[in-house]
């Protein structure tokens, strides 16, 4: 499909003033916050819109627990200032944000519980914003979505609330995310982006907007289902990528060789480009995308067999890890009820906080099923887990395995403290790679090694 760059782009006709002075975000999670201080940085007033009391006060009050800095200054510090300046104002009434707004940014996604999209919150949200909308104002989708959701849910809720037209009255327009949490105000500035609009001037008008932050090129999509489809295209590419590597882990396994050496070999070919392995895929947007794209293929007649596979591979990795943990307590003559297990991160991936459907979380589930007592260190992601330990010490003390899965800033694994603090024969169970160079240590504190 063509796509022409966003130089290339028809500009809007008139003397409109560029959308984006004034934006509401509705949605104030991983994407939204960090979003907004980004437009509020440059010089928007923001209103920032959420449906969670507890998260609009606290942002009222200064205070983040997300993980995110920009020019070594964190997300609680431009918080802060940007309030005080007046440029976000945190806010339950979404109403009452649209009608100061000139563009509307909806960051609010689709779960899917049980494997089916739950367009409840995204309904909700484009149904306040539907409620509120006025002649001349921009909104822009800016969440992974269902393909198709632009046009078959939000233009039809938008218009019938507003009595407006898409593309005539207002602008409609889609821009896929694809920040990565820990970098969200980097990449908001440095990550190409694709843009596509109801009309071209939809378009147009939202490459405006995002161009007040993204400095990196914007490209804008013919059709709108084009950029729905590459967001999930971008995420299933991960999801079997991902699988490939895992996959692999289990050849090496067998064969006594170390998958991330082969992985760092096979990487020195230009056009290779393997990902790491890891205790399972977590978050809120890799595991989503094949329930996201199903609904198209089943419409149009179209089995996806490779992405099945891949997303069943991901899907069972944590119980692997989990026999794993569970045969070497048997070795040790012990059952699971009388075994500790101490793990070292909790979060989706390395160096976040988020513990969404955290494979991390499933496997201290459960270990913790199984009968053992877990205790969990992870310094990023909110205490409020049935395993908190204070650190990684803690953690460690008196347990038969100690599973590192996911590394977080603070973490030493140079400190011998808390390995020697581990039960006699104790396994260091490792997904991700980081006791690698220290294999021969754990040997002299005698301890066994695991890695994925
Ligand atoms: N987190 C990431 O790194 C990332 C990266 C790329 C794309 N995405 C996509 O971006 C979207 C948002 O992801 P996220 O991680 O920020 O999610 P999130 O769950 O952290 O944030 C969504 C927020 O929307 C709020 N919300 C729900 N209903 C609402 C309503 N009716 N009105 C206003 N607010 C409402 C929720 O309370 C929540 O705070 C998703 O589609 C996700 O797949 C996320």
């Amino acid at each position: 499909m063509p796509v022409e760059t966003a130089a290339q782009a028809p500009s809007t006709a008139v003397d409109a003033p560029a959308p984006g002075a004034t934006v509401a975000v509705f949605g104030l999670g991983f994407v939204g916050l960090p979003l907004s201080l980004s437009f509020a940085m440059e010089g928007s007033t923001v209103y920032g819109v959420d449906v969670l009391p507890g998260l609009v006060e606290e942002l009222r009050q200064g205070r983040s627990l997300h993980q995110e800095s920009y020019q070594g200054r964190g997300i609680e510090e431009i918080l802060r200032e940007q309030s005080e300046l007046g440029r976000f104002v945190p806010t339950l009434d979404g109403a009452w944000a649209v009608s100061q707004a000139d563009t509307v940014i909806i960051t609010v996604g689709i779960p899917v519980p049980g494997g089916k999209p739950d367009f409840g919150p995204l309904t909700a949200a484009l149904e306040t914003v539907g409620g509120a909308l006025r002649r001349g104002q921009v909104v822009i989708l800016r969440a992974t979505v269902v393909p198709g959701t632009t046009e078959e849910r939000a233009r039809p809720i938008l218009e019938a609330r507003s009595g407006l037209v898409a593309g005539v009255d207002f602008d409609l327009a889609y821009c896929p995310e694809r920040i990565a949490e820990g970098r969200a105000f980097e990449e908001f500035r440095t990550m190409p982006t694709v843009v596509a609009g109801v009309t071209r001037q939809s378009a147009e008008r939202a490459r405006q907007a995002i161009a007040r932050v993204t400095r990196a090129p914007i490209e804008v999509a013919d059709h709108v289902l084009a950029a729905e489809l590459s967001k999930v295209a971008e995420n299933v590419q991960r999801d079997v990528n991902i699988a490939i590597v895992q996959e692999l882990a289990r050849v090496c396994e067998g064969a006594g060789v170390d998958v991330r050496e082969v992985i760092a070999l096979a990487n020195t070919h230009k056009r290779v480009r393997l990902l790491d392995p890891g205790p399972g895929v977590g978050g809120y947007c890799v595991p989503y995308a094949l329930h996201y794209l199903r609904p198209l293929a089943a419409r149009v007649g179209v089995s996806l067999p490779t992405l099945e596979a891949a997303r069943e591979t991901n899907r069972r990795v944590p119980d692997r890890v989990v026999e794993v943990a569970l045969a070497h307590v048997r070795r040790l003559g012990l059952s699971p009820a009388q075994a500790r297990f101490g793990i070292w991160g909790l979060a989706m991936k390395d160096y976040t906080n988020d513990d969404r459907f955290s494979p991390a979380m499933e496997i201290a589930r459960k270990l913790a099923a199984s009968g053992g007592e877990v205790r969990a260190f992870d310094p990023a992601v909110h205490p409020d887990h049935p395993y908190p330990a204070q650190t990684a010490l803690e953690a460690a003390e008196g347990a038969h395995v100690l599973l590192v899965l996911a590394r977080q800033e603070g973490m030493d694994f140079a400190d011998e403290a808390p390995l020697a603090a581990l039960a006699p024969g104790a396994l260091v169970l490792d997904t991700r790679g980081a006791y690698r160079g220290l294999r021969e240590r754990l040997a002299a504190l005698g301890l066994t090694y695991w890695s994925i």
